[in-house]
């Protein structure tokens, strides 16, 4: 056990630890007393995205535990690992604030030991959309999620839309390999003016975070459009690759017209639709999307 902090701030005792162990040890406590737990897991730099995801657990279980680790297996070789955002005590203040009862925060080597060999991986689901630029990403995501899903064995675990592929994927993963828990996904939660919250989001300029503005944008011409019933997915991508375009600091990683269900790509809007967009801006690459209904007659 290297530390076990306690905040005590508003009277709530919230912990945070390490250890595997100490996340064991807590959670059969709180099952002997016959409590339910629910997990948020985070890479931290918390916003107010993420304080969604724990509200929404404190209001449907008796604990909640945050995962704070900004998992190295998930980042390809030439991205952002050692420049994520990192603020512990911030994090501990929205976490003690929103009446989560215990942050996970472990370091690499508590996760993954230095003969670490064996990861979660997926067939389906995973090689378009983010997959296709991020080929080693998901297997990282499943991987660690598999572990805390382990290590913490919660009731239900919290996951965000923004990451709608991620969600897919875990859903997808918990049905496949058993896991005894329910995924709750929770909308995206925007700025003022539309930009999704984002960790990411710290890292743009001024003029970046200006330009950024053009990815709900370009997401609102497309809802527009399919509320005013248009079905041709490729006229949908048109729209959004346009508006897009006339944004000089962004340049498009993807603009995708899937099935909600299977991330296939598709060429009519019928069922559940997602569409997704991947958007550098500057150099930060920010993800947004819109599920979207057609109503069946
Ligand atoms: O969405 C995230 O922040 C991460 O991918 C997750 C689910 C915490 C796994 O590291």
């Amino acid at each position: 056990m290297r530390y076990t902090k306690m905040c005590t701030e508003k009277g709530i005792i919230m912990k945070i630890v390490e250890t595997i162990q100490e996340v064991r040890e807590q959670v059969k406590e709180w099952r002997k007393q016959g409590l339910s737990v629910g997990l948020v897991p985070t890479m931290g730099y918390l916003h107010e995205g993420h304080k969604s995801l724990i509200d929404c657990a404190v209001s449907e279980n008796d604990k909640v535990v945050v995962s704070v680790f900004v998992n190295p297996m998930q980042f390809g070789p030439k991205e952002d690992l050692a420049s994520y955002p990192r603020d512990l005590d911030r994090d501990a203040a929205l976490c003690e604030n929103a009446g989560a009862d215990l942050i996970f925060h472990p370091e690499p080597e508590e996760m993954y030991h230095e003969d670490f060999s064996s990861f979660v991986d997926m067939n389906t689901l995973t090689g378009g959309l983010c997959g296709k630029t991020r080929p080693t990403h998901f297997r990282g995501v499943c991987t660690v999620v598999s572990k805390l899903f382990h290590i913490v064995t919660p009731d239900k675990a919290y996951f965000g839309q923004k990451d709608a592929q991620q969600l897919a994927v875990i859903r997808h993963m918990v049905s496949d390999l058993n896991f005894g828990l329910e995924i709750v996904g929770c909308p995206i939660v925007r700025e003022e003016d539309g930009l999704a919250k984002s960790s990411r989001n710290t890292y743009l300029n001024e003029d970046e975070r200006k330009a950024a503005l053009i990815l709900s944008k370009s997401l609102g011409k497309g809802k527009a459009l399919l509320e005013a019933g248009e079905t041709d997915a490729a006229k949908l991508k048109a729209v959004i690759e346009n508006t897009l375009a006339t944004e000089p600091l962004a340049s498009v990683d993807y603009v995708e017209v899937v099935d909600w269900d299977s991330l296939k790509p598709i060429e009519i809007v019928n069922g559940s639709v997602l569409v997704a967009i991947a958007v550098y801006i500057g150099k930060t690459r920010l993800i947004d999307n819109i599920i979207w209904q057609k109503e069946m007659r």
